[in-house]
């Protein structure tokens, strides 16, 4: 009962009790009051229980209220039935509490939303995000914002949240400028980081501008046509489409050519997506999904019979042999040389597999649907249909299969392993004679007082050597990984080790093949998640959320260095790694100190409050996984905006 219930029913009962003070002067009435007294005050009371009903009513269901006057709270965000179906349920089953939901399909696998997620909700299962502890999720949506691709893999349900999207740079959707007139911007920047679209973008911006050039009178002043920034596959892309299209061009990579992907995890399978977009430009294939893996349903269509394998196998292996030797040639625009050796025995496996297939198939639909059971019938039908035919009519057989066989091959193509994406792109870059300034870093972008053209500054190398550039375009293609925040100690970026007889950078700002370090004494700088993955990786292998000691001979000696605590965003599993390694003594942790000097065997180490000398150790790599800077002041600086919201 509701308090203004209970006070008119106490109001009513006290009139009652008042009323029936009064002595009964007549017939006709009970206690103080007449029968029309006691029937109007039920009628009352009958009326007021009903206007109570009927706004309760009301308001439960919303009748009386005034549009304008609703101040609901956000709908929570459920699965729509397209999602459902997507998902081939027809009811989710999963929890009612905030929680990201991954739709396998759209997943490339990239960590992002792992990564993101400061509450271990998420993981990377057999290539995919998978949600391993819903339970954990605190709805901070962050999973999802990251997720690059369109539409998302991870959508958070049962929350009521505003999702918030990600700053991006103000750009023409199809010219891809910015606000800054001639200087266009792409790939990761632009605030879509899937590898296809960087290509696709690198190569028609460079359209554009060829277009654009063409049409605005040459400007003498300018030396390039084109200043592309940036080296990953979107820049990549660029300056490969510029050769093509004889455009004056400068490369300009802080690191190295594709350095973006050559930091992913040693044989990270790398999937392509969306697969809605064409590949465009210089980049265009790689893999032809001859990697065999999970991703691969190879054959399963048309299996060939025994009958069929007894007759004819050993003739169509050779075929195989031979059909993919041609292959090879007639794809060669496709494949660089150098991949060729490489390349050859996983090609030939599929060519001899497909061969056998598409033989059956036309051998078949010779025989008439006549059925064929024998390896003689077989044989029969190869010789009549195939041996027996004139070598100029073999051959156009042959040339439809190994089209067929071509166009298969790159339909297939979900995507292919880092190393071999790599070594792939570089061949193709270095086939087409394509030279990048690397190791040069561009610190300024600036229109010319003089004139209709770009002044680009640049520190080079280790010694920070000035160079300038004028172009008449600007490509930014670099990235969102932003630069590398640097220790500050005097000779960090020209300090080397001498190892083997190389001599070697000795602070370095990431670590992607921890297989790489052995015996080794190793610095890591940082309480992050960065810092904490090295240390572990560098003395333990993963399986799952558990780890291995390293065997002796092939683990490192390491030393962490935090200036303060251990981040709040570094996940729980990895703190439990570290502690793990800590118990079992594997590597050691000191806080509150940072590095004072960097000598070539040995680094000092200080008080990171007083600067006091603590301790010198024995040191042969200094990894720096202190964060980096988002580009964004770097656009500012040029006079992009940047939209937040
Ligand atoms: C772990 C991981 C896994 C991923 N997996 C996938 C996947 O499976 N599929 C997929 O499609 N995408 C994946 N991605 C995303 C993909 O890497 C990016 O979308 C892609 O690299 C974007 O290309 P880009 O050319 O725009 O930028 P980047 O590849 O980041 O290249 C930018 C380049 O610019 C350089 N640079 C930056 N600033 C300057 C400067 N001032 N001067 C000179 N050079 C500069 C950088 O050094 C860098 O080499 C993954 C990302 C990560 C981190
Ligand atoms: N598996 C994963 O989920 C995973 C793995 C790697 C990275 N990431 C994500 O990637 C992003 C970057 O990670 P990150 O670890 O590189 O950076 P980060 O999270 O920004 O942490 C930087 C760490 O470096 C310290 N630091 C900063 N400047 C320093 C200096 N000059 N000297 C000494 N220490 C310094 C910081 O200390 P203070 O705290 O004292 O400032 C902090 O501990 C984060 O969002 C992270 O969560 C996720
Ligand atoms: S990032 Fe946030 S919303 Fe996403 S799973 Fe982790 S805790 Fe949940
Ligand atoms: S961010 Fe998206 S695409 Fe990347 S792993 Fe997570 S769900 Fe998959």
């Amino acid at each position: 009962m509701k308090t203004s219930q209970i006070i008119i029913s106490l109001v009513l009962l006290t009139l009652l009790i008042a009323v029936n003070q009064f002595p009964m002067t007549s017939a006709g009435k009970f206690g103080g009051l007449s029968v029309i007294g006691w029937a109007s005050i039920g009628v009352f009371l009958v009326g007021v229980g009903f206007v109570v009903a009927a706004s309760d009513i009301a308001r439960t269901f919303r009748f009386l209220t005034r549009k304008d006057a609703v101040n609901l709270p956000p709908p929570v965000r459920v699965l729509s039935p397209a999602e459902l179906e997507e998902l081939e349920i027809k009811t989710y089953k999963g929890p009612d509490y905030p929680h990201p939901v991954i739709f396998t399909e759209r997943c490339i696998g990239c960590h992002a939303c792992v990564d993101a997620c400061p509450h271990d909700v998420l993981a990377i299962v057999d290539g995919r995000a998978a949600v391993i502890a819903a339970d954990q999720c605190m709805e901070d949506t962050s999973c999802q914002v990251v997720c690059p691709v369109n539409p998302k893999a991870c959508i958070v349900i049962n929350t009521a949240k505003k999702i918030r999207s990600q700053p991006a740079p103000t750009r023409d959707a199809a010219t891809y400028m910015t606000n800054v007139p001639g200087c266009y911007i792409i790939g990761d920047v632009s605030g879509v980081p899937l590898i296809k679209n960087a290509v696709k973008e690198g190569a028609e911006v460079i359209e554009q501008i060829a277009a654009e050039a063409a049409k605005t009178a040459p400007e003498p002043k300018a030396e390039y046509d084109v200043a592309v920034i940036g080296i990953g596959p979107g820049g990549a892309s660029a300056v490969l489409t510029a050769h093509e299209k004889n455009l004056r061009y400068v490369g300009i990579e802080q690191e190295q050519i594709l350095s973006t992907i050559a930091s992913y995890p040693k044989g990270k399978y790398i999937f392509f997506k969306p697969d809605s977009t064409d590949w465009q430009g210089g980049l265009k294939v790689a893999g032809l999904g001859l990697v065999k893996g999970k991703y691969d349903d190879d054959g399963a269509a048309n299996p060939v019979n025994n009958a069929f394998d007894d007759a004819l196998g050993e003739e169509f292996n050779k075929l195989g042999k031979s059909q993919a030797a041609v292959l090879l040639s007639e794809m060669s625009n496709e494949i660089p040389a150098k991949l060729h050796a490489e390349i050859a025995p996983p090609l030939e496996e599929k060519t001899t597999g497909e061969i056998k297939r598409l033989f059956k198939d036309y051998l078949e639909e010779k025989a008439q649907s006549r059925s064929i059971s024998t390896a003689d019938g077989w044989r029969e039908l190869f010789k009549n249909h195939f041996a027996a035919l004139a070598k100029p009519e073999q051959d156009t057989i042959l040339k439809v299969m190994r089209h067929e066989i071509a166009a298969s091959l790159q339909r297939k193509i979900p995507g292919d392993q880092r190393e071999r994406i790599l070594s792939f792109w570089l061949g193709r870059l270095e086939e087409k004679g394509i030279s990048i300034n690397e190791q040069e870093s561009c610190k300024s972008v600036k229109k010319a007082d003089d004139g209709n053209y770009f002044v680009i500054k640049t520190e080079q190398g280790s010694a920070k050597t000035s160079k300038t550039y004028n172009a008449r375009f600007v490509v930014l293609a670099i990235g969102l990984r932003g630069s590398p925040n640097k220790l500050r100690v005097p000779n960090e970026e020209t300090i080397q080790i001498t190892l083997n007889g190389q001599p070697e950078n000795k602070v370095l700002y990431s670590l992607s093949n921890p297989d790489a370090y052995k015996g080794r004494h190793v610095v890591i700088v940082g309480g992050g998640n960065s810092a904490v993955e090295a240390a572990v990786d560098l003395v333990a292998k993963r399986d799952g959320a558990t780890i291995v000691p390293r065997p002796p001979d092939q683990t490192n000696k390491v030393t962490l260095l935090v200036r303060s605590y251990i981040a709040t965003n570094v996940k729980f599993g990895n703190k439990l790694q570290l502690y793990q390694c800590l118990d079992d003594g594997l590597l050691d942790v000191q806080f509150g100190v940072g590095i004072k000097e960097l000598r070539e065997r040995e680094v000092v180490i200080m008080n990171a409050k007083t600067n006091a000398v603590t301790a010198t150790i024995p040191n042969d790599y200094v990894f720096a996984l202190i964060g980096g800077e988002r580009p964004d002041k770097f656009l500012e600086s040029i006079g992009i905006t940047i939209s937040k919201s």
